[in-house]
């Protein structure tokens, strides 16, 4: 299978069997990209949880080596050196351990983001509709972009400009409103004919 290296595995004890059976380790990192509000660190825990990979975070992982919250580093830098830092921090996560990366939503935008993706990592667009991701990023006020105007304006534009960009990942999963669980379900089983029916099985 395309995900997995041959020959190394990792044992795993199936509830309500007596013995043990292995199953491949993960080979690519696997990146969950979409606009704000889609669920990539929500799913992406979830999915990590579930292939036994660690999981990252890019925009904690940028305010941890900013030493900043993504609004201060707007607030005091500006936009570009925030998508400088992004481009950054994840090319270091694209070069570490294998895991499940949810990237920021517009680290993809980036040329260069998006051919390290390309090359390092298996991606996966969760896609939402417009009431959705509204009504999920309302819950939060700290994304800096959805401050300069009408969030259901900002987030109507960015959708016509990234679209057809996340369309390029190599996965698309539309997700869907209700518990993650859900729609990590649709991820697994999108990820079978890359990873195997074995390896995305609880
Ligand atoms: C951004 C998305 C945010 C964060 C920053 C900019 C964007 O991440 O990186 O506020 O340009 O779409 P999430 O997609 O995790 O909210």
């Amino acid at each position: 299978m395309l995900g997995w290296v041959h020959g190394e595995t990792a044992t795993v004890y199936r509830r309500g069997m007596g013995d043990s059976m292995t199953v491949p380790s993960l080979r690519k990192t696997i990146a969950l990209v979409g606009l704000m509000g889609a669920g990539k660190s929500s799913i992406g825990r979830r999915l990590a949880q579930r292939l036994k990979v660690p999981f990252a975070d890019a925009d904690t992982e940028i305010e941890a080596a900013a030493g900043a919250t993504i609004e201060e580093i707007f607030e005091r830098h500006g936009e570009a050196a925030f998508r400088e830092g992004e481009r950054r921090v994840i090319a270091r996560l694209l070069e570490g351990p294998v895991q499940v990366l949810a990237t920021g939503g517009g680290s993809f935008m980036d040329p260069v983001t998006r051919a390290l993706i390309r090359e390092h990592a298996l991606s996966i667009w969760l896609r939402a509709d417009l009431d959705l991701l509204l009504s999920r990023v309302s819950r939060r006020s700290n994304r800096p972009l959805l401050k300069a105007g009408d969030p259901r304006a900002v987030l109507e534009r960015l959708m016509a400009e990234r679209h057809p960009v996340y369309a390029e990942a190599d996965i698309t999963v539309d997700t869907l409103d209700g518990p993650p669980d859900a729609t990590l379900e649709r991820v697994l089983t999108a990820l079978v004919p890359y990873l195997g029916a074995e390896a995305v099985a609880s």
